[in-house]
């Protein structure tokens, strides 16, 4: 089932935690919402759910709009980062509680039976059906949740962070083993996330919120290499930025030329943002300019350097080999071979990916040994 939300607000105490969000998730679709803490990830979730009254704005389920349902009819799932299980029931009852609770349309207790069983064998804890949640591992736990989820064929999934809660191998597993259960049962799945590894590594498309707003929606690629605003820049993997300008198509940091091809872009002041891949070590003749090694850390084959850079030491992060030598307050020339340029623009920005020049090649083309 397609579901859409256009247009929401809501405001606590005049504070917007959700001001002007639209979204449409297709069906069967798996959409991570990504965003810091207080972003509104939960509020926009539970107003899906229909815990929260929208102050302005709709959700729909299909082309129906979600408020003409009433609330046990909504066919929502949701699953907490606690698990809210029910502490005096056996893990078959807390599957079964939405299917027993189901008034107009209960099934006979065989068939409620039956497709307990199916669940526990798709969330895998057969055998486990007589314990406590007492008696059940953390990931355990939360495999429960979402078998009882599930137990209603709900229209939509929603998901707040299940698996905040626990360490970060259950994590890792349980991430790859929600991607296959959604693979296999296909319902539409909102799942909220502030871990940008899980959001990229698990959603179809990722949802970046900040202060109550969409910054972008987009897949795991274009949100990690062209991200539509600084904030989500910094927010998905590394990065430094330099306040830069560009003029006469040319980008300037302090006055040097950075040597990047800025052709295309127009005039004005705003900031390069770099991955950590964007730079290397200068040679001593070519383009480059100076920094200091205020810091190194390793990072698996790598080291990863922070250079203060500039007269006001701005911080930019590389990785450099980890078999290379280098030492705390040693000056390092640096070059940047790429990066992403944003220009402020009426409130929003301009965003252009900058390379490195062409390095010219006046030789004629080698012939080849053939036709001699
Ligand atoms: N029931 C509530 N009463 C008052 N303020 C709330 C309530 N729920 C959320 N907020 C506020 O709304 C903002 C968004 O919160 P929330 O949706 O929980 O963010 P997230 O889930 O992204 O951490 C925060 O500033 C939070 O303090
Ligand atoms: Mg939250």
């Amino acid at each position: 089932m397609q579901l859409t939300v256009s247009g929401l607000r809501k405001s606590f105490s005049g504070q917007p935690a959700l001001d002007d969000v639209s979204l449409t998730v297709a069906s069967g679709e798996l959409v991570a919402l990504l965003g810091p803490s207080g972003s509104g990830k939960t509020t926009l979730l539970r107003t899906i759910a229909g815990l929260e009254q929208p102050d302005a704005g709709v959700v729909l389920f299909g082309d129906r709009d979600a408020a003409t349902y009433r609330i046990q009819e909504r066919g929502v799932g949701f699953v907490f980062q606690h698990y809210a299980l029910f502490r005096h029931m056996r893990v078959e009852d807390n599957i079964a509680f939405g299917l027993r609770a189901q008034k107009s349309r209960r099934l006979p207790a065989h068939l409620i039976a039956r497709r307990v069983g199916e669940l526990l064998e798709l969330v895998q804890l057969s055998g486990l059906e007589k314990r406590f949640p007492a008696q059940l591992s953390g990931g355990q736990r939360q495999r429960v949740a979402l078998a009882r989820a599930l137990a209603i064929e709900p229209r939509v999934l929603l998901l707040d962070e299940p698996f905040g809660a626990l360490d970060a191998r259950v994590r890792k597993d349980l991430r790859r083993w929600l991607r296959d259960i959604h693979d296999r049962t296909g319902h539409t799945t909102v799942f909220v996330t502030h871990d940008q590894e899980e959001a990229l590594e698990l959603a179809d498309r990722v949802v970046v919120m900040n202060g109550g707003r969409i910054e972008q929606a987009a897949g795991p690629d274009a949100i990690y290499d062209e991200p539509a605003s600084p904030f989500v820049f910094s927010f998905i993997g590394d990065s430094s930025r330099l306040p830069v300008r560009i003029a006469q198509g040319r980008a300037l940091f302090e006055g040097d030329d950075l040597d990047l091809d800025a052709g295309a872009m127009s005039e004005g002041e705003g900031h390069l943002f770099l991955r950590p891949e964007d730079m290397d070590m200068a040679q001593a003749s070519g383009p480059g300019f100076p920094g200091r090694i205020v810091s190194m850390r390793r990072i698996g084959g790598m080291r990863r350097i922070t250079l203060a850079c500039g007269e006001a030491g701005h911080p930019v992060v590389f990785d450099v080999p980890a078999h290379r030598a280098f030492s705390l307050s040693q000056d390092l020339r640096l070059r940047i071979c790429g990066g992403r340029m944003y220009l402020p623009s009426g409130g929003s920005f301009v965003a252009h990916r900058l390379k490195a020049h062409e390095v010219q090649d006046d030789r004629p083309p080698e012939r080849s040994g053939n036709d001699a």
